[in-house]
């Protein structure tokens, strides 16, 4: 994408690198020096600037502090065998993000921005960008509400921003899931398929009674009956049932569309695997994991890239799921994806950006 845009760039000179422990990174907690910034005021876009990370000031009035107005991103960025860095479908998690946007009535944002700040960002913290194997940065676009204002109404100012983490694996094994059948994470109609704070807040009290009862994260099932599986708490999930991969489709906005899962069908339809974009009953899965026809069940998300699910709790019952060969989907879909990001392997699609 050409670009007429230029802004400030403030370089820090007390870099935390020097003290990052790059062999032991816990998912989220270590931030790269910089953040890009850009505040929307007045109807337009303006004072971009890429600065050091530092906390932000907010009056108590924020509104995002009250009625929630917030969404955001999730994206990542790989160090490949030729020093350079490539960026995975950052076009696609700024089109999820002006479509949060509208549904939240926050401003769009011009791809523009989005991405000349997210390319200035990389290249000014490109020394952040993990090169051990399985690591990346996790790059976090976000934006909320500034006005200083108690009443229920749209704000009329925003920030938009974006800061890096790098980080290793989201889930380091396979992880374990239970059905929820009493709570609701989304409704026909509702915000599903925003990447909004208040989803994920919302999902919180459910997730960690089954946390505290072993399972790492739910399987979520429609909010009208609870009969069908939506997804997970932190990925979008996809059954192998009799050779024929099955994921929840989108268009009841109940879904957040995850553009790992749209890589992982593309992939698939690429190989001309069997794939059925339905909702999977619940009695659906419970027959095929008793049958053994289920024959495999993961996760896909930016975060959790490909997690295994190894164990699947439904109607009482705890059903323990193989380990999968090196000839799996979920594994060769996996190697695929790898192979893409860290440019090892053709990009037929054009998902990658280098710089
Ligand atoms: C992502 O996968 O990027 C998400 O936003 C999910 C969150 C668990 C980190």
């Amino acid at each position: 994408m050409k670009t007429t845009l230029t802004f400030p760039i403030h370089k820090t000179k007390n870099s935390k690198l020097p003290e990052t422990d790059f062999s032991n990174l816990v998912f989220g907690r270590t931030i790269s020096d910089h953040m890009f910034v850009a505040d929307y005021k007045n109807g337009e876009w303006t004072d971009l600037s890429v600065e050091e990370y530092k906390p932000l000031e907010l009056n108590p009035a924020n509104a995002t502090l009250h009625y929630g107005q917030s969404i955001f991103e999730g994206m990542k960025a790989y160090r490949t065998s030729d020093g350079k860095i490539s960026v995975f479908r950052g076009d696609a998690n700024w089109a999820r993000l002006n479509e949060s946007a509208e549904r939240m009535c926050m401003p769009t944002l011009p791809e523009e921005i989005f991405m000349e700040g997210l390319m200035q960002l990389l290249e000014l913290d490109r020394d952040w960008v993990p090169t051990a194997n399985g690591a990346s940065l996790y790059v976090r676009p976000f934006m909320f509400a500034t006005d200083d204002y108690i009443g229920v109404k749209p704000s009329e100012t925003y920030k938009f921003m974006i800061f890096t983490c790098p980080v290793g694996m989201y889930y380091s094994k396979p992880v374990s899931v239970k059905v929820e059948t009493k709570f609701t994470r989304a409704t026909e109609g509702g915000t599903g398929y925003a990447k909004t704070a208040g989803n994920y807040a919302a999902s919180l009290y459910p997730a960690l009674q089954a946390q505290k009862a072993g399972y790492d994260q739910l399987l979520w099932t429609d909010g009208k009956n609870h009969s069908q599986i939506e997804e997970s708490g932190t990925m979008n999930v996809m059954f192998k049932i009799n050779g024929k991969l099955i994921t929840a489709p989108t268009h009841t906005g109940t879904i957040l569309k995850g553009i790992t899962r749209d890589s992982v069908i593309q992939l698939a339809k690429d190989w001309g695997e069997p794939l059925e974009e339905r909702f999977l009953g619940i009695k659906e899965l419970e027959e095929a994991l008793k049958s053994g026809d289920l024959e495999e069940a993961f996760g896909t998300g930016t975060a959790a890239t490909i997690a295994h699910i190894e164990r699947i709790h439904v109607n009482g019952t705890d059903y323990y799921l193989p380990e999968k060969g090196s000839d799996a989907f979920s594994n060769r879909v996996l190697r695929e994806l790898d192979g893409i990001k860290y440019g090892e392997l053709p990009d037929p699609h054009g998902w990658i950006i280098k710089i």
